[in-house]
């Protein structure tokens, strides 16, 4: 059996409405595989993430950003992760700011820490092959949540991952709902006790993705493994090669 690590990002600042939806898809996540499936949790509650500088310093330093704070954590737990599950409110029609600056430091950052793998003057990322899935929720309807989404879709392209949905028809690019104009952060938690449409459907669509995202990364897995001598003939496929050799060593 396979070793899997799903790592939950929560995107709010506070323990709310992200956090709920974030536990319902690491549920269904460690469900599929209560044995073989681990997940983590990561939150930017309380944490320091400050915005990229541009200083391309990490360039020359192995990767490594000048900036030290909360960001080095979380992008050790990226990386390791077979599955990424980010669930975010929704702010000014798009990501929080704090998600956002760890997105753009990581990407940034990458490229210096895998320039080995590529010719000299190359700039480009090795094929992480994460599956990478969102959740989305705002105050009021149809108020940025697919824009959040798309940002997400867009981060999992650009990191050489796998973006990956929920089911039909509650997750057309990802988990996205409302708390029905309700700002309070236990707003969906009390909607889904009382059996509200809105926030049954969210914890449905979140469900999905948790499930789908890992299901999906289970099918990967198997597949790297039957294909390993091809891959490693591959330098943009050895971080890949390395995670799945270290599941499978630890399992
Ligand atoms: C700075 C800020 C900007 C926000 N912008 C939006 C928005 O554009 N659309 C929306 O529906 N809700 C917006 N909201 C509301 C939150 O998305 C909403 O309250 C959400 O449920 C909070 O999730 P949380 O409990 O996980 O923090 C905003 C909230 C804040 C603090």
């Amino acid at each position: 059996m396979t070793r899997l690590t799903v790592l939950g990002i929560c995107g709010s600042p506070r323990p709310g409405n992200s956090e709920f939806l974030l536990d319902k898809a690491l549920d269904a996540a460690h469900e599929v595989d209560p044995v073989a499936v681990e997940c983590l949790r990561y939150t930017v509650r309380g944490k320091k993430m400050a915005p990229c500088l541009s200083c391309f310093r990490c360039g020359e330093l192995g990767g490594e950003c000048v900036i030290k704070d909360s960001f080095q954590e979380a992008r050790d737990l990226w990386l390791r992760a077979d599955v990424v599950i980010y669930s975010v409110p929704v702010y000014h029609m798009g990501l929080p700011g704090q998600l956002k600056c760890f997105i753009d430091r990581l990407g940034n950052s990458l490229f210096g820490r895998y320039r080995h793998l590529f010719p000299p003057g190359v700039d480009s990322l090795p094929r992480h092959l994460k599956v990478i899935a969102g959740i989305a929720q705002g105050v009021h309807l149809c108020s940025g949540q697919e824009h959040a989404l798309t940002d997400i879709v867009n981060h999992a392209l650009l990191m050489q991952c796998v973006p990956v949905t929920g089911d039909m028809w509650e997750s057309y690019i990802g988990a996205a709902g409302w708390t029905a104009n309700d700002i309070e952060r236990a707003a969906l938690s009390k909607q889904f006790e009382e059996g509200r449409q809105n926030a049954e459907l969210l914890v449905k669509a979140a469900r999905d993705v948790g499930r789908r995202a890992t299901e999906t990364a289970l099918v990967l897995r198997a597949g790297v493994l039957a294909r390993e001598s091809l891959l490693k003939t591959d330098p943009t496929y050895l971080p890949l090669l390395e995670r799945v050799r270290v599941a499978e060593v630890s399992r």
